[in-house]
């Protein structure tokens, strides 16, 4: 059985002290106790989100890092700096990262190793663009990042690695993927994994994302394929979010 895993990726958004408002609404409503909830905040604020989020079962994920452990790399925050904070998760090329940032397939896997190596767990981001999607190479597009991601990755490591699939087109747009095209994806991963990693095959989780809100969670969490939701948007709004985790 994998846990449903529902993420919030609060992207550039909140200050320490909205940060504090947001968790403690979260923390005040009641939570499917069945579902791992996450929230990955901005780096200034997983200090002080740490201790509010202390004595509940909410995890805490950052949304981004560098691959070295420290070094002159200006404006970077180290895995090394995520782990003492007692950061769980750390979300690893999230498309926004992939299109502003230059964000690589190679710079994607590094990051995922050191992760790996530094008892973070990576919420690994894939997805195509409409482009993409329109000339029907979404597959081979999603294939070629998910063998990138994953090369000189071992087996015993995908215990720790969800994937998060979110196509881009989807992001902030407010279109979901439908169910099924989204379902239809992620058995594709899944295969894609298998390949690779036969044994790890049914017990990684693989997550949708892209415009999941309270009103399309039931239908998306419903499909056999889907393990969890990473939430931009829906995230922001504790009411949505507690919806979310109580699908
Ligand atoms: P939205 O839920 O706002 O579409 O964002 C999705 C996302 O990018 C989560 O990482």
């Amino acid at each position: 059985m994998r846990t449903p895993i529902i993420a919030g990726n609060w992207k550039m958004n909140n200050t320490i002290k909205e940060a504090l408002g947001l968790i403690e609404e979260i923390k005040a409503s009641k939570l499917n106790k069945d579902v791992e909830a996450v929230v990955c905040v901005p780096f200034i604020c997983l200090s002080e989100a740490k201790k509010a989020l202390e004595n509940t079962e909410i995890k805490l994920g950052a949304q981004n890092m560098h691959w070295e452990e420290s070094g002159a790399f200006t404006g970077e925050i180290s895995p090394k700096m995520l782990k003492e904070l007692g950061v769980d998760y750390v979300i690893i090329g999230h498309s926004e990262r992939r299109q502003y940032f230059n964000e690589t397939d190679e710079t994607v896997n590094k990051k995922i190793k050191s992760s790996l190596n530094h008892g973070l767990k990576p919420i690994v981001c894939v997805g195509e663009t409409l482009d993409e999607r329109e000339a029907n190479i979404e597959k081979d597009v999603v294939k070629k990042q998910i063998e990138k991601a994953f090369e000189g990755i071992e087996e015993k490591d995908l215990d720790n690695i969800v994937i998060a699939y979110e196509p881009i087109w989807a992001i902030g747009t407010g279109k979901t993927a439908s169910s099924d095209d989204a379902n239809n994806m992620l058995a594709f991963i899944r295969e894609t994994i298998g390949n690779k990693y036969e044994e790890k095959k049914n017990d990684i989780r693989i997550q949708y994302g892209g415009s999941v809100k309270p009103s399309n969670i039931k239908e998306l969490m419903d499909k056999e394929e889907i393990d969890g939701a990473l939430v931009g948007g829906a995230s922001l709004v504790a009411k949505d979010f507690v919806d979310l985790i109580n699908f």
